[in-house]
C-alpha cells in the first residue's frame, strides 16, 4: 500500500479537475492506496522573506508531501502553463532551499481541460518545473483529456469509453510508485 498525495490545480468548487481526480481514486486499480488531497486553496502568496517562519498551511502542506510515496498533479491549463495556484503551492514546498518536500518522490501528471489539446502545453511545463524539483515522472501512458458531458458523472462514474484508459494510467503509476519504493 501506497500514501499519494494528490495536488489539484484548479480551486473551483464545480472543478472539472477534482472531479477526475477524485475518480480517479475510485477506480479500481487504486484500490488498496491511501490518497490523501493537499489543500493548496489556503496557501499564502510565496514571499521568501517567509522562509524561516512558515505559515502553518506551507506546514501542513509539506507534511503531507514528506510523508507521502508518490505525487499525482491534476491540472487544468491556464494560457498554455499551469495556473498560477499550483505554481504556488509547488514553490512553497520547494523551500527554505535545500529542504524541498518534493525531492525524490515520484510524479504522476494528468489534466482536463475544456480545450482540443487536454492540459497538454501545461503538463509539460509542470514537467519541467518537476524534472528541476528531482521528482521522477510517469512518462507513460501520457494522459490529455478533453471535457466532454460524461466523461466523469457528477457521482464520479468515469464514462465507459474512458474507464479502461483511466485505470490503465491509474495502474502505470501505482506501480511507477512501487518501483521508486523498493
Ligand atoms: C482557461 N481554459 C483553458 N483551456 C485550455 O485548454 N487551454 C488554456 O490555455 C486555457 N486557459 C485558461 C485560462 C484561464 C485563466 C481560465 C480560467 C481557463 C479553460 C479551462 O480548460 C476550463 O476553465 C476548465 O474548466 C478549467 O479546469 P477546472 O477548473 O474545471 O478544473
Amino acid at each position: 500500500m501506497s500514501q499519494i498525495a494528490v495536488v489539484v490545480g484548479s480551486l473551483r468548487a464545480e472543478s472539472y479537475n477534482r472531479r477526475l481526480a477524485e475518480a480517479l481514486t475510485r477506480l479500481p486499480a487504486a484500490q488498496g492506496h491511501d490518497f490523501t488531497f493537499a489543500e493548496i486553496g489556503t496557501l499564502p502568496l510565496y514571499d521568501q522573506d517567509d522562509d524561516a517562519d512558515q505559515a502553518d498551511s506551507v506546514k501542513a502542506l509539506k507534511a503531507l508531501i514528506a510523508g507521502s510515496d508518490g505525487v499525482i498533479f491534476v491540472t487544468p491549463e491556464y494560457n498554455r502553463s499551469i495556473p498560477g495556484v499550483l505554481k504556488n503551492a509547488i514553490d512553497h514546498a520547494s523551500r527554505p532551499y535545500g529542504q524541498s518536500a518534493w525531492s525524490g518522490k515520484p510524479a504522476g501528471v494528468i489534466g482536463v481541460s475544456i480545450g482540443a489539446i487536454g492540459t497538454a502545453m501545461a503538463q509539460q511545463h509542470l514537467r519541467n518545473v518537476l524534472a528541476y524539483l528531482d521528482m521522477p515522472t510517469l512518462g507513460a501512458p501520457e494522459a490529455f483529456l478533453q471535457w466532454k458531458e460524461g466523461l466523469i458523472a457528477e457521482d464520479g462514474t468515469v464514462g465507459a469509453q474512458s474507464a479502461d484508459f483511466l485505470n490503465g494510467w491509474m495502474q502505470a503509476f501505482v506501480n511507477y510508485v512501487a518501483v521508486h519504493q523498493a
